[in-house]
């Protein structure tokens, strides 16, 4: 098996012996995940193929990485994210975690900014050396420290809607909202009005309401405080931490779900999904899994449940909900954004 990406094709013709090292926000690649180590990554689609292929995989906020750390640790390759707050974080995040000495790699696209961790690297005292380059892509090494600086510092907060927002690099819409979001809270009133008591109001008893990639918890936590039992679901593991920290800055209750849009729901009903779809993977447009949200959204609700979501004016929206509901209504268009609602019958 060979490796897919440029930067696992350099890191393929290194003499090194990775057994027992941690893959740190990996890529999809069939080579590492036929290889040896663990992976830690956010990414929900990305820890489930590799369990799947009887791999450990841990998301940073999982005991399981804890517990893995504890165990012993040969070295870490970190994967330089495009986001360099994101970069950042896991480098703070392996300084906290893994022993001081622990072997570390850092790997990147050139164009993804790789050459920025020396400067990264400098600032926190520890050195570096350029082991390898090819395919534009470069390898640097260092090893850990303890470098004072915590990781939770990256977590900021900021108010909308009269809810108090928690945030972090790399989820949606990063400290602040999103004018679709904001369109849809303004619209969500007329339709799912407030639950004068637990179970009741939305629509049919018993007022579930799922939020379909939550990012920081803005919808979770606007239906929370109208009395909805809320469940709030996305593929990165920050979104769901923040949507969790957001939930309990509010003093909301509310459940949360790390998983591929319905993946980790079972047999689940709702009375209500409510999103702002997701339709970008890293930059490019990606429309599967809003495509998934929309046309497995009756399997997911009660009868006379309903599915409200915004989306930008131009997606393809309209031709999914027909498929998969047999009609909708739009109940608001401000030229950019529409809201779409459709009832299973
Ligand atoms: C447009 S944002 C909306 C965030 C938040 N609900 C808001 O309104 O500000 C879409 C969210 O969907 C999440 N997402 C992307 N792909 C997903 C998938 N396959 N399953 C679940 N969530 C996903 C993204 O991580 C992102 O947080």
């Amino acid at each position: 098996m060979s490796a897919e990406t440029p930067v696992c094709q350099l890191l393929e013709r290194q003499e090194a012996d990775y057994r027992g090292w941690w893959w740190v926000a990996p890529p999809r690649d069939a080579w590492l995940e036929a290889g040896e180590g663990t992976a830690i990554s956010a990414d929900a689609s990305l820890l489930e193929a590799w369990r799947g292929h009887g791999r450990p995989a841990f998301s940073p906020f999982d005991d399981g990485a804890a517990a893995a750390a504890d165990g012993g640790v040969a070295g870490a390759v970190l994967f330089w994210p495009k986001s360099h707050a994101l970069g950042e974080w896991w480098l703070l995040w392996l300084c906290t975690v893994l022993p001081p000495g622990t072997p570390l790699q850092l790997a990147g696209e050139h164009q993804g900014g790789i050459k920025r961790v020396l400067k990264v690297l400098a600032a926190l005292g520890l050195g570096c050396r350029k082991r390898d380059s090819a395919r534009r892509c470069s390898l640097f090494e260092t090893r850990l420290g303890r470098v004072g600086l915590d990781p939770d510092a990256a977590w900021t907060r900021f108010e909308a809607a009269g809810l108090t927002l928690v945030s972090h690099p790399g989820v949606f819409g990063h400290g602040k909202l999103d004018d679709g979001t904001r369109l849809l809270l303004e619209t969500l009133p007329g339709v799912l009005p407030q639950a004068s008591g637990k179970g009741e109001g939305l629509g049919d008893a018993p007022g579930e309401v799922l939020d379909m990639g939550c990012g920081d918890g803005i919808l979770a936590a606007w239906l929370s405080r109208r009395g909805a039992s809320v469940t709030a679901v996305d593929v990165n593991a920050f979104a769901v931490e923040a949507t969790r920290r957001t939930l309990a800055a509010n003093g909301l209750p509310g459940e949360t779900r790390l998983g591929d849009v319905y993946a980790t729901l079972g047999e689940r009903r709702f009375a209500a999904i409510v999103s702002n779809p997701p339709f970008h993977q890293e930059r490019a447009i990606d429309y599967g899994p809003a495509a998934r949200l929309i046309l497995e959204a009756p399997e997911y609700l009660v009868s006379g449940g309903q599915l409200v979501v915004v989306a930008n004016a131009f997606l393809p929206y309209p031709d999914l909900l027909a498929r998969a509901f047999g009609g909708f209504e739009i109940l608001a268009d401000d030229r950019r954004y529409r809201v779409y609602r459709a009832v299973k019958g």
